[in-house]
């Protein structure tokens, strides 16, 4: 097939790799040239593990182009995949303008008959509105919803091998088709209509979310009785109807994606007539969990945090990436800049992007470097780097054994054995 990919950011650059690794010919376009030219060249402009090499291996067997012109792009298409951003508004409603901007460019520059398939997360009704402006071009073009689950970091994992794929379409035969594309993989396709694909992207995120806000609460109730969390969510992750994963008690969860499409599918809801109360605990939950960590630091280094140095280890949102967007790391060293901490950081992959919006850390080049002096140190994202590092080498820098485990990475009985004063997020 020849497919056009509209959009070269994070969902763009998976799907295309993916797509164009199955031996279709992928055309993918960006208006912005100086990405373009980086990927021309093999270069990536985020980091996601295999991404750059898999994308390198279709460049070269001439299955995978890169272009800013979008005519260009376009002429070859049977199938067209949106994949642009859809930010949330301040009001957490979704912004669809450059989705629909996209659309209407897309209308204006073909030049035969195409599926449109949307891939960039939005809610449900928007397939309506794509297929109007896609009904004035005067070829036949029929919508299709694509919805992806792909998680930063992992995202080659989840196109290769996918949980499920959802095509929502009116039309069978595009329906048909849009599967065709990934019925090589060994996974369940569901076939939806638009609506239901497109609800199925928010109400898997919320319901991930909400797993993970449910962890959290237990995480405050397990401080309260001595209970352990973490033994408490493996207790339950047994009970096959449950589930072992996303039930990690941490900071609470960041990126691009819960907190926006919990804020948007609340937001969706209530414009349709529904409070959706259940998931505004949830968002709830998230934010304050922040504060029961500082709660924990305030409880071992006293109330009066002015002054004392603290060492991050830590900032992008989850590990494996480095992306900072709504990370509850950087929101917690907010918290302890407006306190009047000295803040010391260290991001396997995210201090590029961390200097650029947080200059009150001061970025070191390791982890000993970042823990030199200081008062606590605190471990704030589930990078395994952390989780191996050696606390005996720790112990020999700091002024003060103290950790502050905000991703319950250690053993504590073995942490405290080596002399640490330790906190972990439920785990008293
Ligand atoms: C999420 C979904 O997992 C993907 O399926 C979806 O396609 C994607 O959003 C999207 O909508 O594009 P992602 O945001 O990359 O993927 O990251 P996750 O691995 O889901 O983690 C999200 C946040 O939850 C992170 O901050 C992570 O630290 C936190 N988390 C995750 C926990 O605090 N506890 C857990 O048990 C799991």
């Amino acid at each position: 097939m020849n497919i056009c990919v509209v959009g070269a950011g994070y969902v763009g650059l998976a799907t295309s790799a993916g797509l164009s690794d199955w031996g279709n010919t992928v055309y993918c376009v960006d208006k912005d040239h100086w990405k373009i030219s980086k990927l021309k060249k093999g270069k990536l402009t985020i980091f996601e593990p295999g991404l750059a090499e898999l994308m390198s291996e279709n460049i070269k067997a001439n299955r995978l182009f890169f272009y800013h012109s979008l005519p260009r792009a376009l002429k070859n298409a049977e199938i067209v995949f949106l994949a642009v951003q859809t930010p949330p508004k301040t009001n957490g409603e979704v912004d669809l303008s450059y989705l629909m901007a996209a659309a209407q460019e897309v209308a204006q520059a073909l030049s035969k008959d195409a599926i449109i398939v949307n891939k960039s997360t939005a809610p449900p009704g928007t397939a309506r509105k794509l297929q109007a402006i896609f009904d004035d071009t005067g070829y036949s073009c029929t919508v299709v919803v694509n919805p992806e689950f792909l998680r930063e970091g992992s995202a080659l994992e989840d196109v290769f091998h996918p949980d499920r794929v959802v095509i929502g379409a009116i039309e069978e035969l595009a329906s048909k088709k849009i599967a065709g594309l990934y019925q090589h993989l060994d996974t369940e396709i569901l076939q939806t209509d638009w609506e239901s694909a497109e609800l199925i992207k928010y109400a898997s995120n919320g319901f991930l979310a909400m797993k993970i806000s449910y962890a959290n609460a237990l995480s405050r109730l397990c401080d309260k009785c001595g209970a352990n969390i973490d033994m408490v969510t493996v207790g339950m992750g047994l009970d096959k109807r449950i589930g072992p994963d996303f039930l990690q008690a941490g900071l609470g969860y960041g990126g691009s994606c819960f907190p926006k499409d919990v804020s948007a599918l609340v937001k969706w809801a209530e414009d349709v007539g529904y409070d959706f109360k259940l998931l505004k605990s949830v968002q709830e939950i998230n934010a304050t969990q922040i504060d029961f960590v500082l709660e924990g630091l305030v409880g071992t280094l006293g109330e009066d945090l002015a002054g004392k140095h603290l060492a991050l280890l830590g900032l992008a949102f989850k590990p494996h990436t480095d992306d900072i967007r709504e990370s509850p790391a950087l929101k917690l060293a907010k918290l302890l800049d407006k306190k009047g901490c000295c803040l010391t950081g260290y991001d396997p992959h995210a201090m590029v992007n961390v200097a650029k919006v947080a200059p009150f850390i001061k970025l070191c080049p390791d982890i000993i470097t970042t823990c030199k002096g200081v008062d606590a140190v605190l471990v704030l994202t589930d990078w395994s780097d952390f989780a191996t590092l050696k606390l005996s080498e720790l112990a020999e820098v700091v002024r003060n054994k103290v950790l502050i485990d905000a991703r319950n990475l250690y053993n504590p009985s073995v942490v405290r054995r080596c002399g640490w004063t330790y906190w972990s997020v439920g785990r008293s």
